[in-house]
């Protein structure tokens, strides 16, 4: 066990020139991507450099997710498997960032011996200056602070060469939704607004450093408000000025091709924001819309605010905006007191709507969450089981629905290699996204690279969840021959 003794009289002995490298691992969601990517930026303005594996860092950092319970059990486990490590070489510091840091705090420190500083995600800028103390010798720390008063946001410092082909932007931190099984509000805080004028400034920079395509980011996006812009259409609460960002940021970046984001809010899916979907014509054909249940009964518990029939009239206006719309979303199965009767109600919903694709969860009871109140009353073989039939019936609406791209032509957005791709028989794989937000793999001659390409594919097959796409032969010539090796897409574990 480390005591602060040992710990701070080896550390004050360190004295060698300080070599700065950091590995960083992500779990979780696009936010945390984001945040990872921040973290990254500051590491390297204060001398750090960024090494694939913990082994070769002198700092290591977790950015982690705690909003259900196994992804939190990974990060232990990942923590867990670096105790040799550290003890073999007691001056590597450990670091842990993000929800599992903001909801646990110091007790971390106290329950893992090996973990020096426990950050949170609106203390992100802290991170090199703690580190350095650690190094000089310093107690561990945990910092894990809203910044409630003075509110401010990490903005991206795009780099050359490290431009990606979708660059995520910010609008908001934190959620005012409290469903009664979500751990983010207490992990992230209060809902806080980013400027209008600095979102669009960030949009520009990612532009002119060479992205194609931002995607917005907040926990409820589309409740959105700033003074700066219209009022928001009607008295209604849930009208927000989420519909006027979205112009407002069409017209100030006139390089901008794409714009997404996520994750809307059902309550905030309004007429006006179909109709900036309708009108704004870089909007993305495709929306993330959570519903989470397809059962009035669970939708209260669950403390969702709209009825499954205010958001059926939601995600068909939605749909209706564009031809080809398309629509995924969100289900936790297994809620405390759901019954088979309750399930099916999200099945048929699922139907109903015509989602393409879902994230299914099972229900995991979050410390500090309303829900907590309520019995964990579906076994987990239920819950198991329940999993299995909801990705049956997406899959069969998925697939249906990429079958029927086949022989079509799309614009996708290649953002790099593929996972998958091996760089053999002089052919290299690349992937993108449609405009709909199907993924597209093509498989091209190696001396061409498609990273951050927007280029017209024909689609040829439909895997289970991807397409695979041929660009045309006499399109080839036009596009960039390979300069550098192309980047991989980062690695993200999935929770
Ligand atoms: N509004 C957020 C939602 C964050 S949580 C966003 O931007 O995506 C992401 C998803 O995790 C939720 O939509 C929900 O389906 C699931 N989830 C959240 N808490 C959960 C819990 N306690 N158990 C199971 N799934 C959960
Ligand atoms: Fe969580 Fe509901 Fe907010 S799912 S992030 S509390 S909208």
């Amino acid at each position: 066990m480390k005591t602060w003794a040992r710990a701070s009289n080896e550390k004050l002995r360190y004295d060698a020139p300080v070599v700065s490298r950091y590995y960083l691992e992500t779990f979780g969601c696009q936010m945390n991507v984001h945040d990872s990517d921040r973290m990254g930026e500051v590491l390297r303005a204060h001398g750090w450099t960024a090494v694939d594996s913990a082994e070769d860092a002198e700092l290591v950092v977790f950015n982690t997710c705690s909003v259900r319970e196994k992804a939190e059990q990974k990060l232990r486990s990942e923590v867990g498997k670096l105790a040799p490590l550290k003890a073999a070489r007691p001056d590597l510091v450990i670091a842990v960032a993000g929800c599992v840091a903001q909801q646990e705090g110091e007790k971390l420190l106290k329950r893992v011996a090996h973990i020096d500083i426990v950050v949170g995600p609106d203390n992100i800028l802290e991170l090199p200056k703690l580190v350095q103390e650690q190094l000089a010798g310093a107690p561990p720390r945990a910092r894990t602070e809203f910044d409630l008063v003075e509110t401010s946001f990490l903005s991206a410092s795009p780099e050359a060469g490290r431009t990606p082909a979708s660059a995520m932007v910010t609008t908001m931190k934190g959620c005012d939704e409290r469903c009664s099984f979500c751990i983010v509000p207490y992990t992230r805080g209060p809902e806080r607004y980013r400027p209008a004028a600095e979102i669009v400034n960030e949009v520009a920079k990612w532009v002119s450093s060479g992205a194609q395509e931002v995607l917005l980011l907040g926990q409820t996006v589309d409740s959105y408000r700033d003074e700066s812009l219209p009022p928001p259409e009607s008295d209604n609460p849930d009208e927000s000025q989420f519909p006027s960002l979205l112009r407002v940021i069409a017209e100030s970046v006139p390089g901008l091709k794409r714009l997404r984001y996520t994750s809307p809010h059902p309550r905030h899916a309004t007429a006006s924001l179909a109709r900036a979907h309708a009108e704004v014509g870089i909007l993305a054909h495709h929306i993330h819309l959570p519903v989470q249940s397809g059962s009035n009964r669970v939708l209260k518990r669950m403390i969702r605010r709209y009825t499954r029939e205010e958001f059926v009239i939601r995600a068909r206006r939605l749909l209706a905006a564009q031809p080809d719309m398309t629509m995924s979303t969100d289900i936790i199965v297994g809620f405390p007191g759901e019954t088979d009767e309750d399930f099916e109600a999200t099945l048929s919903l699922i139907r109903e709507v015509g989602f393409t694709a879902l994230f299914g969860f099972k229900y995991s009871p979050r410390p500090y969450t309303p829900a907590l109140h309520l019995v964990d009353d579906v076994p987990e073989s239920v819950k198991a089981q329940r999993l299995a039939r909801l990705f049956e019936t997406i899959e069969l609406q998925g697939a249906a629905h990429l079958q029927g791209l086949i022989g079509r032509q799309e614009w996708v957005l290649f953002e790099g290699a593929s996972k998958t791709d091996k760089n053999v028989g002089g052919l290299r794989r690349f992937q993108g996204r449609t405009l709909r937000n199907e993924i597209v793999h093509v498989q091209i001659p190696s001396e061409y690279d498609l990273t951050n390409v927007m280029a017209l594919a024909t689609i040829a097959r439909a895997n289970k969840h991807s397409l695979e796409g041929e660009l045309e032969g006499d399109r080839m010539e036009t596009l960039p021959r390979r300069m550098r090796t192309s980047r991989s897409l980062p690695l993200v574990r999935q929770t």
